[in-house]
């Protein structure tokens, strides 16, 4: 008789995980009472103002700029940074494709560094091999809530005079040695959309210690306008990205439980993590020394294909997902340089990279090489998503027997 689920088994695990958003009524009576109020918009309510202020001092930061994504957040701050226009922006090749778009979006040229084989980080070696004088910035992305290598990212960046704009949409609450991340470089991004552990649909904020910065993405997030300026007075180029009062209370509530329930993420992750290490061919991201703590927001374990017989992480996750484990699946499954919209230049009228020299050649993206970020996207990352983290004792064991189920029987699932 079939053992595995995929065969026809019975599979581990009937019930569902935890479903992603979690709220109660602190979120519709936070949502009820802006209804009520009539204060719907930032410039007649004080929730965003709130919001701005929790975040920041949860981040420890001295001030945050709330928006309407993670990626407008990330397009506002490389516009405050005041970066040279055409000049170059390190961004790791694995991860999701704003931390890309957003360098193009604000008239600048995205460089791709790889990422370290056990933490998928940018790796400080490839940034550093990437430098040119033309370069601008370095856009480390805090993977998972891992925090990326700031020590020697910063080092970099004040050896060669370049801006740090931290990419935490996937970090609230990680810490780098003992220092919450996103006010580590000049400012960092993070967002509320609706995967993300504090969420109300959509949003963004900003978080800085930079008062000069501040008061420049303020204008930014609020189409160019001054502080003190009158309604139509516009002093440069900004857009409407202001994030509204509902959404703005919607977060706050989620904010005010979110430390519990990262408790809860960060004990599931040391478990999955000591017992998932045991299994031969599976290897959970590195937690390095430096990461006195992680957001946890997905649980990634590099999959070594090969000690299971070839099998391919495709079927692997089939598998998975029968046995009850979801969700969980491959993550990116193409680096970000080899996106068409890089690949082909599908840029519309940011066209900069269409004529940019890099190296003395126009840039073409076909000619980075990112072998780590190839290979995690190609078959050896596993994402289990950060449902699974909200799971009791028994969800996770669950996850612990189906992964040694489909070891002891994966030769079944070879074609
Ligand atoms: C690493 C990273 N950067 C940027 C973003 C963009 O955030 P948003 O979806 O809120 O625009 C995300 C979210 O998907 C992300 O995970």
């Amino acid at each position: 008789m079939a053992e595995l689920a995929l065969k026809g088994g019975a599979p581990v695990r009937e019930t569902p995980y935890p479903a992603w958003p979690c709220w109660d009524d602190e979120e519709i009576k936070a949502a009820e009472a802006v209804i009520r109020s009539g204060k719907w918009g930032m410039a007649q309510g004080d929730k965003v103002l709130e919001l701005e202020k929790k975040f920041a001092a949860y981040q420890e930061a001295a001030q945050g700029i709330a928006a309407t994504s993670g990626t407008t957040a990330l397009r506002a701050a490389l516009l405050a940074a005041e970066l040279e226009a055409d000049s170059e922006v390190i961004v790791p090749s694995y991860t999701f494709v704003a931390s890309g778009t957003a360098v193009l979006e604000a008239n600048l040229i995205p460089v791709f560094a790889d990422i370290e084989p056990e933490t998928y980080n940018i790796d400080p070696d490839s940034v550093e091999s990437l430098i040119t004088d033309k370069t601008s910035a370095i856009m480390p992305v805090h993977l998972a809530g891992l925090p990326a290598d700031m020590d020697r990212i910063m080092a970099l960046a004040r050896k060669r005079g370049l801006t740090v704009i931290e990419d935490a949409c996937q970090a609230w609450g990680s810490e780098y040695r003992g220092r919450k991340v996103g006010a580590i470089g000049l400012a960092g991004a993070f967002s509320f959309q609706s995967s993300k552990h504090i969420t109300a649909g959509e949003g963004g904020m900003l978080v800085t210690n930079d008062s000069g910065f501040a008061l420049r993405a303020r204008s930014i997030v609020n189409c160019g306008r001054r502080e003190g300026g009158a309604w139509h007075e516009h002093d440069r180029l900004g857009g409407n990205y202001r994030l509204s009062e509902l959404h703005a209370a919607v977060i706050l509530a989620q904010l005010g439980r979110y430390q519990g329930m990262l408790e809860r993420r960060q004990q599931a992750a040391a478990f999955l993590r000591e017992k998932l290490s045991a299994i031969e061919g599976l290897r959970p991201l590195k937690l390095p020394e430096y990461a006195t703590a992680s957001s946890c927001h997905l649980f990634i374990l590099r999959y070594d294909s090969d000690s299971f017989g070839g099998l391919k992480r495709e079927t692997l996750i089939k598998a998975l997902n029968a046995e009850g484990i979801q969700p969980a699946h491959g993550g990116y499954f193409i680096p970000v340089h080899r996106q068409r919209v890089f690949l082909e230049k599908r840029v519309g009228s940011f066209d900069l990279i269409a004529s940019h020299r890099f190296r003395g050649k126009v840039i073409d993206y076909a000619q980075f090489e990112c072998p780590v970020a190839e290979r995690a996207c190609g078959g050896e990352a596993v994402w289990l998503l950060q449902n699974l983290l909200l799971a009791d004792r028994e969800g996770l064991e669950d996850i612990v027997r189906a992964f040694e189920k489909i070891r002891a029987h994966h030769t079944e699932l070879l074609e």
